[in-house]
């Protein structure tokens, strides 16, 4: 049917309708607008080294130590909580890559995920137990996140910090965990 066809047989209305849903279709989609403007890829402030020392181990260390020693009042409780949101997010940031000589290898290799997103659900099941004000449950997250923290070293940290940078805190058991996967 041509244009003048439909105009004769469904009037002006109907037309002008059928060009405007035509011309509609030529709009450009919704996701090539949103693709047009996403936003830069995102570039690391920091490196792991310092993610590691300046805030996974701060992070993680409060609520090992309320694990042991259960916090007595709602702020000590909550400060826990705080902590373990902390360390919840160190998880995402690992995913996305660090400034240190070897973090992008590390981010891209196939076992890396797997740690990161296991040290984010253990901090939030933290979150959880100090919300809750659950001991046992504290202490089951607590455990969770060491033995990942110590898997993931295992598998991928060196014997010298890359940046020399320690930590000045005293969890020996992580950095001084038995390294059964190495060979030097
Ligand atoms: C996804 C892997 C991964 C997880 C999970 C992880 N780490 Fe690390 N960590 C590393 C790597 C890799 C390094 C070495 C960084 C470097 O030297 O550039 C490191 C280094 C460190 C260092 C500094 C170096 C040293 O020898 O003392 C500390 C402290 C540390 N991690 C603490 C922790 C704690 C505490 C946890 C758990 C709450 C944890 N890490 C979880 C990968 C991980």
């Amino acid at each position: 049917m041509t244009l003048d066809q439909l105009f004769r047989v469904s009037g002006p209305v109907a037309l002008a309708s059928t060009l405007l849903l035509a011309a509609c279709n030529q709009a450009p989609a919704p996701e090539a607008t949103a693709s047009a403007t996403a936003a830069p890829p995102i570039k690391p402030a920091i490196s792991f080294n310092v993610l590691m020392v300046k805030f996974v181990d701060q992070a993680a260390d409060p609520v090992w130590t309320a694990a042991v020693e259960p916090p007595k009042t709602d702020a000590d409780w909550e400060t826990v909580e705080y902590h373990a949101t902390q360390l919840a997010v160190t998880g995402t940031l690992m995913r996305v890559g660090g400034t240190g000589p070897k973090d992008m290898e590390w981010t891209n290799s196939p076992g890396w995920a797997s740690f990161t997103d296991k040290m984010t659900d253990g901090a939030l099941a933290a979150v959880q137990a100090a919300k809750a004000k659950d001991v046992a449950a504290l202490q089951k997250a607590g455990d969770d996140i060491v033995l990942n923290c110590e898997g993931c070293h295992r598998e991928f940290k060196l014997d010298l910090p890359t940046e020399g940078l320690a930590t000045h805190l005293t969890r020996g058991i992580i950095t001084e965990a038995p390294k059964p996967g190495r060979t030097e």
